[in-house]
């Protein structure tokens, strides 16, 4: 596997050979499993959402992902309404996919950004549209995040810097190279203000084992990764010196397998990191 190979570059050749790259797989894989998980929602929210985005998807070949995204569903949930509750005004969510939950956890005063490569995000426009969704408090930007200026994209779409935001990365960032991650999260603290905070999900490996090694056998394990590879998965303290070194402070880090949901430890990390210099929330115990 070339890990150097890009995402989109393979997506497009996954899309038939005419220079049109398809929507993302994973994205739809993990949208369907997501469809059939009992969750919470808020008051205005609507709980058909996820099943209506999936409409006429292929079913999910990955059922092995179900745990891993049954633990990190319930962690972006939970931390979604806490923002809601907390009274955050803005969640963004990057490589968004086909996220439900700008419908599920609709809530007044409460605007939605979801960012996503342009084929991904023309396909989920056109399925909104056909739902006759309510997209008012819904702001989609497609963006490559290896070339775009995710910070430009946020500001000309009407995201406010000086309002805290929940920026969501949830099983985005093993697709990214390091590098990659390095500048989008830095250019996502450009854009928290105090308040915000960032809530990512983690591929990890043991320590003492060959990065390589995990990557070229987690791939060739993957039906998507010809399509879609992982690029980024670390021993938990190199994932989180990443993280430190874009610019924000993690203050609560849990293995998915304390979600309750059957994960496996040691293979993902549920992450809430606030931005470097500014004040902790009230309420977040640091751990
Ligand atoms: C496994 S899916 C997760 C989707 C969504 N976060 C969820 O949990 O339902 C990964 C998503 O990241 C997006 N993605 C990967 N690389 C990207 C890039 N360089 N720029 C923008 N989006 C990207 C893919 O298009 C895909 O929608």
């Amino acid at each position: 596997m070339d890990r150097e190979r890009t995402n989109q570059d393979a997506m497009r050749a996954a899309g038939g050979g005419g220079g049109r790259p398809a929507p993302s797989r994973t994205s739809q894989s993990v949208a369907s499993l997501r469809s059939q998980l009992l969750r919470p929602s808020s008051p205005g929210g609507d709980t058909t959402a996820q099943v209506g985005l999936c409409a006429g998807m292929a079913p999910t070949r990955s059922l092995w992902l179900r745990a891993h995204l049954t633990a990190r569903t319930r962690f972006v949930d939970d931390e979604v309404l806490r923002a809601i509750e907390g009274g955050t005004s803005q969640i963004v969510i990057l490589g968004a996919g086909y996220d439900d939950r700008a419908l599920r956890f609709r809530s007044p005063r409460v605007h939605y950004f979801e960012l996503d490569h342009p084929t991904t995000q023309s396909d989920k426009r056109q399925r909104l549209r056909r739902m006759g969704a309510d997209l008012t408090h819904v702001t989609l930007e497609a963006a490559d995040f290896r070339s775009d200026d995710v910070a430009a994209v946020l500001a000309r779409s009407g995201h406010r810097a000086d309002l805290p935001s929940l920026f969501i990365c949830e099983g985005l960032l093993v697709y990214l190279d390091q590098a990659t991650i390095l500048g989008l999260l830095a250019r996502l603290r450009s854009r928290a203000a105090p308040g915000s905070s960032l809530a990512a999900s983690l591929a990890v490996h043991p320590d003492g084992i060959d990065t390589g090694v995990v990557l070229d056998r987690a791939n060739t394990a993957r039906p998507d990764a010809s399509a879609e590879p992982w690029l980024t998965i670390l021993p938990a303290a190199s994932h989180l010196g990443l993280i430190t070194r874009s610019g924000w402070v993690p203050t609560s880090c849990r293995d998915d397998a304390t979600f309750g949901a059957g994960a496996p430890p040691g293979r993902s990390l549920c992450l809430v990191a606030q931005p470097a210099g500014a004040p902790l929330a009230p309420g977040r115990p640091e751990h």
